[in-house]
This record gives C-alpha cells, sequence and structure tokens, in this order.
C-alpha cells in the first residue's frame, strides 16, 4: 500500500503508523484522513499484522489538531461531512479486531487527543500535551471528543478541558487515566512495542472479543450501536458552530497569528 502522508512498517506484527507532516505538526487534513482509513484496512486484511501503534513523525507534535487551513468556507453540511468522515476513521479505529495503540509524542491536541482517544488505549512521552482546544475557534471538537473524553476522564474535567481550551501534561494525563505510561521520548516507542508484543502473544480471537465487549460496555453510542446519539449530537453542534461569526473570527485568528476578539454571534 502507498501513502503520501504517513509513513508505515511492520516490525515483529506490529504495524507502525507514523503521521507524517512534521512542518504541520501532523494535523490531520483530508488526505491525511485518507491515508489513516487505508491504513486501517491494511491492518484489518494483512494477516502479517496483529497489533498497531500510532505516533506522530518529529520531535514536537503526534498530531496538532484538524488542520484549520481546511475549514475555510465550509458551510454547515460540508461541516457535518467533515465530522462525520473524522468520526467514521476513528470508529473503524476503536472497533479494530487488533489493537490499536497511541504513542503519544509531544502535542496532541483537537483531532489529535481524539485520535489518540479512539486507540484502545495510549502511551505519551513525558513532553506531551493534550487538550481540546476547539473552543478558541469558536468551534467543539467533532470527531469523537465531547464523547470519548467524558468517558475516559469523567464528566467534570471533561467539561473543564473543554470549556477551558486547557492543556494537560503528561503526568495529568496519567493521574486522570487518559493515559497508562509515561516513558521519555527517546524509550516511547520501544515501551509501546513491548507492551503489544505481550499482547500478540496471546490468543487473538480473544484480544478481539475483549475489544468488542469493552467497546460495548464503555462506548454506549459506538458504531456497534444503532443508537449514535452523543456523536450525531456532535456533528450536528459542530455543523451549528461553522455558521457563527465567532468561528470565522476564532479560525481567521489563529491563521493570522492574532488573538481572536468573540462577539458570542
Ligand atoms: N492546523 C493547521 N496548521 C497547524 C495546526 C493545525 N491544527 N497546528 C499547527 N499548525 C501549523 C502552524 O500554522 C505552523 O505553520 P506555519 O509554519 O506554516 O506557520 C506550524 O504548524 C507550526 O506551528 P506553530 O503554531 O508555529 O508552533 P508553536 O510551537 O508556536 O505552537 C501549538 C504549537 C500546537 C500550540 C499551535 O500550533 C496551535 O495552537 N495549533 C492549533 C491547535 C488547535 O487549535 N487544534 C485544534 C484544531 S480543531
Amino acid at each position: 500500500m502507498s501513502y503520501t502522508t504517513i509513513t508505515t512498517s511492520i516490525e515483529n506484527n506490529i504495524f507502525i503508523i507514523s503521521i507524517n507532516r512534521p512542518d504541520k505538526l501532523n494535523a490531520l487534513n483530508a488526505a491525511v484522513f485518507n491515508d489513516l482509513d487505508k491504513a486501517v484496512d491494511e491492518i484489518y486484511e494483512n494477516n502479517q499484522i496483529k497489533s498497531a501503534l500510532i505516533t506522530g513523525t518529529g520531535p514536537k507534535a503526534f498530531v496538532a489538531g484538524a488542520d484549520i487551513t481546511e475549514f475555510a468556507g465550509l458551510n454547515k453540511d460540508e461541516a457535518m461531512a467533515l465530522a462525520k468522515r473524522g468520526q467514521d476513521v476513528f470508529f473503524k479505529i476503536e472497533n479494530s479486531k487488533k489493537p490499536i495503540i497511541a504513542a503519544v509524542n509531544g502535542f496532541a491536541l483537537g483531532g489529535g487527543c481524539e485520535l489518540a482517544m479512539a486507540c484502545h488505549f495510549r502511551l505519551c512521552s513525558d513532553n506531551a500535551k493534550f487538550g481540546q482546544p476547539e473552543v478558541n475557534l469558536g468551534l467543539i471538537p467533532g470527531y469523537g471528543g465531547t464523547q470519548r473524553l467524558t468517558q475516559l476522564i469523567g464528566k467534570g474535567k471533561s467539561m473543564e478541558l473543554q470549556m477551558t481550551a486547557g492543556l494537560i501534561d503528561a503526568t495529568e494525563a496519567l493521574k486522570l487515566g487518559l493515559v497508562n505510561y509515561v516513558t521519555t521520548p527517546e524509550t516511547l516507542l520501544d515501551k509501546s512495542k513491548e507492551i503489544l508484543q505481550l499482547i500478540n502473544s496471546k490468543a487473538p480471537i480473544a484480544i478481539s472479543k475483549i475489544i468488542e465487549c469493552i467497546n460495548v460496555a464503555i462506548v454506549s453510542d459506538s458504531a456497534y450501536t444503532n443508537g449514535k446519539s452523543g456523536y450525531d449530537k456532535e456533528i450536528e453542534c459542530f455543523g451549528d458552530c461553522f455558521v457563527t461569526e465567532d468561528m470565522k473570527e476564532g479560525t481567521a485568528a489563529f491563521l493570522e497569528k492574532r488573538k481572536a476578539v468573540f462577539t458570542g454571534k
């Protein structure tokens, strides 16, 4: 399989995916979503692959969010389609029969945090920073963040982080249960591979059933159920935000590298 925005390799039956746009802090544009979608197909279909890890290229970022330059000029329907596309790819990761973990090597913001949360569990390096700062853009998360962050860290903290656009460091992410381990940047991939090798030594069908059962137990609105109400609501509200003046101001301010001035319109 050939890719343009990610790199992949297989090592001891572990598929390693690295989002590869380091000059844009690995922001998720449409091309990355297409590549990720294909890479997850490869995980599903390639018998050589027993498990996978997702990381980001470069020393600074896992993924610094959805690519904000692609937001310009989207109408409500297009914004909702963008959110739906992201949610669909992330559901595909979450519902993979083979374990997929995130090795978070720096900023995991917005869509980056959402990508990490769609993985079965997460490790991070001690320079990692997590957050859902969409409100700074007059927006809300659209790739499942309102749902998965709440499932992972609880309602109160999820509310606070999303309302304040606050970022949390690796120590706090560990304390909140957002990540399972914190490593140095140098040992992140080795630790991730060590855990996956242990998992790879277990019975694959049992592993796939663990994923299935935990997803049904925790992710009551997962693609396994017909009642995707929380996720559907997020798509609708993401679209609502796109037709506000504040969203235009927030995204313009980011691109013009200035502070946004919100008016409530
Ligand atoms: N979308 C598009 N481009 C992005 C991006 C994003 N989400 N995040 C970073 N970039 C780009 C920057 O525009 C910059 O590009 P340029 O060199 O062409 O100007 C490049 O990546 C480097 O980012 P920069 O902002 O210069 O790095 P920094 O170290 O000063 O700040 C962050 C790092 C992560 C704090 C900052 O990039 C940021 O706030 N990014 C957006 C985070 C966000 O809101 N994500 C949610 C999106 S819905």
